[in-house]
């Protein structure tokens, strides 16, 4: 079996950078599952397809043949580089809108649950710890205050904050909403609020939790 690090938030709580930087010093490998959900909906969008059409959705999510190129941090959708396309607001409008689809979740699901078979992995998303890998060996919920969150992403966009405000708040409250795997803290998962923490901080305090749960992160599958 291999190691899953599994690390679940709201937009905007660091996840993405604190999972590259886990996955660089495990050696393990890094999957941001967000990419996937916006590489279906970057293709709706092109597609003309209607948001709220389930079948068409499904049929996307099953025929999406999306390469997550960890080693130079790319998303390949249908041999194509997405990696700045699904990063638009009108994309991750959309890509909360189809990742609450039952059909195109579990056409993703599968997908990670398979790209976990045969090495370690630090899986981001929003469902990791409660869906994807309820057995993951380390599960973080990775959280910070709304201000917090805006005021970062602000930062790395260089958007206007009360529309980056206004976007969070719409996505968050779409994804702890849905029916099928809402966003949710695990039970069995560590709460960590990194709103007065340095990423060096963040790092570390994983970094702890999984020493103790594995043989000091080297144990291989
Ligand atoms: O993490 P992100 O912003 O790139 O995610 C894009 C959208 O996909 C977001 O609205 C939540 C959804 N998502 C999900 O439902 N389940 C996941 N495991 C990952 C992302």
């Amino acid at each position: 079996m291999s190691i899953v690090i599994a690390i679940d938030g709201p937009a905007g709580a660091g996840k993405s950078t604190i999972a590259r930087r886990l996955a660089a010093r495990l050696g393990y490998t890094y999957i941001d599952t967000g990419a996937m959900y916006r590489a279906v909906a970057l293709w709706a969008l092109r597609q003309s397809v209607d948001l709220s059409d389930m079948h068409r959705l499904d049929q996307l999510a099953q025929a999406a043949e999306i390469v997550l190129d960890s080693s130079r941090d790319r998303v390949i959708l249908n041999a194509e580089d997405v990696t700045e396309a699904i990063r638009t607001p009108q994309v991750s409008s959309a890509a909360s809108h189809v990742a609450a689809v039952s059909a195109v979740r579990s056409a993703l699901v599968a997908k990670q649950r398979a790209f976990a078979e045969t090495r370690n992995v630090v899986m981001e998303g929003r469902d990791i710890g409660t869906v994807v890998f309820p057995d993951a060996r380390v599960k973080i919920f990775l959280d910070a205050s709304a201000g917090e969150r805006v005021r970062r992403r602000a930062a790395e966009d260089g958007a206007d904050p009360a529309s980056i405000a206004s976007h969070i708040s719409d996505r968050d409250r779409r994804d702890q909403t849905r029916g099928d795997s809402p966003l949710a803290q695990a039970p069995d998962a560590v709460y960590i609020d990194s709103s007065d923490l340095s990423l060096e901080e963040v790092e570390e305090e994983i970094l702890k939790l999984v020493r103790a749960r594995t043989a000091n992160g080297k144990e291989h599958h």
